[in-house]
């Protein structure tokens, strides 16, 4: 294991206790950081106090947007606290930065980093059920210059924050979506594979429009013919056909979600067939009122597995499963919080032990 610098610091804060954790907004006592200069390449690898960073006004990423992220979570179990698929997290971190021409970052590295800091903070790890610790690393230019180029500094921190459901009322329940005909999220060689922050900014519009109306997010549809389903923003998404889980192909502007090809994994495993391919707007509005799609959910990071209660496009509405969580959306999410939780056998060796 890699020796880290770790600067103490004097007062640990106090924990949330009792009050709902939602999602991100405690952060605990330490962070991950290290520094990239053209010189030296990544360096200063190191555990700091959670704090502010000071930066440049004049910082790039401010300007020009060069900043990723990526999300994962630690899970508290019988025996200790684990990661799940963290190896991904990072692999994917490297795609997003090759795509705004950011320096890789040492995949190996930053695990231990992410080890070693989950391990120091294991008392963050909450016990409730379906609360998690989730952590964020990101990198982002520092470099102070105003020109158009790629930056030659650049920080990558990892923070850590204790959270509960991402929606707010609860994991399971079922949530109403929009399907945006007007603003597109991604386009055809664009940046919408990529976790990086403006494809979230490009967003926020759409998003409260959504939310006036009523919605909880916004289904995106695709960026040429806006005719196809491509992703929510915060997850993929999966129509269930009985006994089918169809969801749309990666096509470069749908982000390749770990939850996305876990739960893809995962339900063959537990017997259902999967399929991945274009579907159209059109055809889940007459497949879902027809009674074909029987289930429709989202997955990621932070909402799990989702269900979908309610979906509007244009002047139509769609209710799915009578606004109730179906059994194949509660088998998969049962099934998938039981490996991460450590409850059950982890038979595809997802799960990484930071402490016993
Ligand atoms: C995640 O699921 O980790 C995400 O990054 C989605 C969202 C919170 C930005």
């Amino acid at each position: 294991m890699t020796d880290f610098k770790i600067e103490k610091r004097e007062q640990l804060k106090e924990k949330p206790k009792g009050e709902a954790l939602g999602f991100g907004r405690f952060f605990t006592d330490y962070m991950f950081s290290m520094d990239y200069t053209e010189d030296k390449g990544w360096h200063d690898a190191s555990i700091v106090p959670y704090q502010n960073i000071e930066m440049s006004p004049a910082s790039q990423s401010i300007h020009y947007g060069q900043s990723v992220f990526e999300g994962l979570k630690a899970y508290r179990t019988a025996e200790g606290v684990q990661l799940f698929r963290p190896d991904q997290n990072f692999k994917r971190i490297n795609q997003s930065l090759a795509r705004l021409d950011m320096p890789q970052i040492d995949e190996a590295l930053a695990l231990e980093g992410l080890k070693e800091l989950v391990n120091l903070e294991a008392d963050w790890v909450p016990t409730e059920p379906g609360q998690s610790l989730y952590i964020r690393p990101f990198v982002f230019a520092t470099e102070p210059f105003l020109g158009v180029r790629p930056a030659n500094q650049y920080k990558f921190l990892i923070i850590l924050s204790p959270v509960g459901a991402y929606y707010g009322d609860g994991q399971l329940q079922p949530t109403k979506i929009y399907v945006e005909d007007e603003y597109v999220r991604a386009v055809r060689g664009g940046v919408g594979f990529a976790k990086v922050a403006g494809n979230y900014a490009a967003s926020l519009l759409a998003q409260s429009k959504a939310a006036k109306l009523g919605y909880d997010q916004v289904l995106w549809l695709d960026g040429v013919e806006q005719k196809y389903v491509e992703e929510v923003g915060s997850m993929n998404i999966f129509f269930v056909y009985g006994n089918k889980l169809v969801t749309p192909a990666l096509n470069g502007s749908i982000l390749p979600g770990i939850t996305r090809q876990s739960i893809l994994e995962l339900g063959q495993s537990l017997g259902y067939e999967v399929e991945e391919r274009k579907i159209s707007v059109d055809e889940v509005f007459d497949d879902a009122k027809s009674g074909k799609i029987t289930e429709i959910f989202g997955s990621g990071t932070a909402v799990v597995v989702s269900p979908v209660g309610e979906i509007k496009y244009k002047e139509e509405v769609a209710v799915i499963n009578e606004y109730q969580t179906g059994d194949v959306t509660n088998k998969l999410y049962t099934a998938y919080t039981a490996i991460q939780n450590g409850t059950a056998e982890d038979k595809f060796g997802w799960t990484v032990k930071v402490s016993e």
